[in-house]
């Protein structure tokens, strides 16, 4: 008898809340309806696409000139705003990079390797004509132990 106590107390409390939504209802259903769910197998499972060209990974790539390949930091810390043709560098707020190696020695005074080491330690220095001074400071910080490889890298962009 105690054991089927909460049973009808239950069963009442059920009711009163029928009752309730009933009144409140007057006309309306009251009955949720279930929201039918998709089978399992119409469910599409997200697979990683081999070979698909718009996400470019943040890897290793060959250089279109072959031998130096593309550091991985270049592509991710430059490439947002640098365009390098064919890698994943396909930013287009600065000037593009894809023969920095001979165009750098042509800027100032410097050689190609010094002009790219101070476009990346002080951009301020020197802004390349038709651009607004605008590539951020601080990213050899960014760069980290990739800094010489990137500029290596940019210098062998003839
Ligand atoms: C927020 C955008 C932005 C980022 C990020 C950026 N740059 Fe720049 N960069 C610019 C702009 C704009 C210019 C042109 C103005 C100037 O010379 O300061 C420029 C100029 C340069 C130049 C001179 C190009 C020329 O034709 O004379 C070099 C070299 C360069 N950036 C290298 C880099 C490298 C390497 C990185 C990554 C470590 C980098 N930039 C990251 C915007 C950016």
């Amino acid at each position: 008898m105690l054991l089927r106590t909460p049973i009808v107390l239950l069963t009442l409390l059920v009711a009163a809340i029928a009752l309730v939504a009933a009144c409140g209802n007057s006309g309306g259903s009251v009955v949720a309806q279930p929201t039918a769910l998709a089978p399992l197998g119409d469910i599409t499972p997200i697979t990683a696409e081999p070979g698909d060209s718009d996400g470019e990974p943040a890897t290793q790539e060959p250089a279109p000139s072959g031998g130096v390949v593309v550091p991985a930091a270049f592509i991710t810390t430059c490439g947002v705003c640098h365009t390098v043709a064919d890698t994943g560098a396909g930013g287009q707020v600065g000037p593009e990079l894809t023969h920095i190696g001979s165009i750098a020695s042509t800027r100032t005074g410097l050689d190609a390797e010094a002009y790219i080491r101070e476009s990346i330690e002080d951009p301020g220095a020197f802004v390349a004509p038709g651009f607004a001074p605008i590539m951020p400071g601080g990213l050899v910080g960014s760069l980290g132990g990739d800094f010489e490889a990137v500029v290596a890298y940019l210098v062998s962009l003839n």
